[in-house]
């Protein structure tokens, strides 16, 4: 079911909102995230940094792992927030999590100006390594 206008905005400000518990004191970029799963609930995430500098956890992550972690199995639309003057899609890692739950998701990307992006998962990452390729059921 493809997700309504209205979701989409309330994804948009979800993420927005997200940002602000943004823990980044290394790169100081707040981003914020919020995910619409499967069971219609919504789930959000920020950016989560760490002194070794590797294991920073993107805001769409955070998103995704918090609504795994809730039983969640599917991803229908992501929204990111960054503080930027022109919209950016979800990093490379962020999209193959994406796709791990929601391969036909809806992503979002707004930031602090009006600039937007509306696409969809698989037009950002094409010929997607995923679960069909190991010819898994999600457990
Ligand atoms: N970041 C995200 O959380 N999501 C994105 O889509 C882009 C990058 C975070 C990772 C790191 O904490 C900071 O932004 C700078 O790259």
């Amino acid at each position: 079911m493809k997700p309504t206008a209205a979701l989409i905005r309330r994804l948009e400000k979800a993420a927005r909102k997200a940002a602000q518990a943004s823990y980044s004191p290394y790169s100081e970029f707040r981003v914020g995230a919020a995910i619409l799963a499967g069971s219609g609930k919504v789930y959000t995430g920020t950016n989560v940094e760490n002194a070794s500098y590797g294991l920073c956890n993107c805001a769409e992550r955070t998103a995704i792992f918090t609504a795994a972690a809730a039983g969640e199995r599917q991803v229908r639309a992501v929204a990111v927030y960054t503080p930027t003057k022109t919209a950016t899609t979800p990093c490379g890692a962020c999209r193959q999590v994406i796709n791990e739950f929601g391969p036909e998701a809806l992503v979002i990307s707004v930031c602090d100006s009006a600039d937007r992006i509306q696409t969809t998962l698989d037009r950002l990452l094409p010929a997607a390594f995923g679960p069909k390729n190991l010819g898994r059921k999600k457990a």
